[in-house]
């Protein structure tokens, strides 16, 4: 069942100064709350589930202190967006990024939550040399483009994100990780207690079937990854 409802998202359009960027794949601009002068990047995904996806993930990398952009959903022209608090920070190259530390130690964080768009691309590192993770869109049962996928109790992609053949972009992103970042990976995840899940995904204001499916798969998985330590 499709949520039915944004009551209580803000309506941005005609409010914030909106530069839109063109895209084939989506509705997206650079936008500014002139009350406050705090930047965004506003996207209007097709599938408007993918939004809360997308809060919902991000809520998730932060529970487990790992850097995200600040994120809030709003509705453009009624159309469920996401608005993602501008990170002061370069663009990334492969070169930045590849086997970064940071990356590595939010791997088992990336394989809990499917997160398949890891790449260069949705990484900044900024002027003290930290990864910020973008674009949490593709993460849960949904692909990059809202595409639906199986997001089941086992983590597949603690093996797939890691394959060169399966996920090339990944795979170079990750190099070798040492299992020191698995086990504090494994043991961080392993610390998210069940109220705590469940509190964050009813703030994601999916329908009530979608809540409680994502919720008890988060568990599962969370189990997966514990019952896959030595
Ligand atoms: N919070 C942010 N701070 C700084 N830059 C951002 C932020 N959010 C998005 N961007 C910039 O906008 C680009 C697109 O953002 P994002 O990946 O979230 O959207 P997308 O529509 O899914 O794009 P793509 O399909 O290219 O992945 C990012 O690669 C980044 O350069
Ligand atoms: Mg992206």
């Amino acid at each position: 069942m499709a949520h039915t409802t944004n009551v209580g998202v803000p309506e941005i359009a005609g409010f914030w100064e909106m530069v839109v960027i063109p895209s084939q794949f989506r509705a997206a601009a650079w936008a500014t709350d002139p009350v406050s002068g705090v930047r965004y990047y506003v996207k209007t995904p097709k599938v408007s589930g993918q939004a809360r996806v997308e809060l919902l993930a991000n809520s998730l990398y932060r529970a487990l202190g790992i850097r995200v952009p600040l994120i809030t959903l709003v509705t453009v022209q009624g159309r469920l967006s996401v608005a993602s608090r501008i990170i002061p920070a370069r663009a990334s190259k492969m070169q930045l990024v590849a086997a970064h530390p940071e990356v590595q130690s939010g791997f088992i964080a990336d394989a809990w939550l499917a997160n398949w768009d890891m790449k260069s691309s949705n990484l900044l590192v900024d002027s003290d040399g930290h990864v910020w993770r973008l674009d949490q869109g593709g993460c849960l049962h949904r692909r990059a483009l809202g595409e639906p996928k199986i997001f089941g109790p086992v983590v597949t992609e603690f093996h797939t994100l890691r394959d060169s053949v399966i996920n090339p972009k990944a795979a170079r992103l990750y190099g070798t990780i040492p299992q020191s970042s698995i086990t504090a990976g494994i043991s961080s995840v392993s610390s998210l207690s069940d109220d705590l899940i469940d509190s964050i995904t009813r703030l994601a204001g999916f329908d009530s079937d979608t809540e409680g499916r994502l919720a008890l798969v988060l568990k599962e998985r969370r189990e997966w990854l514990r019952s896959s330590l030595p």
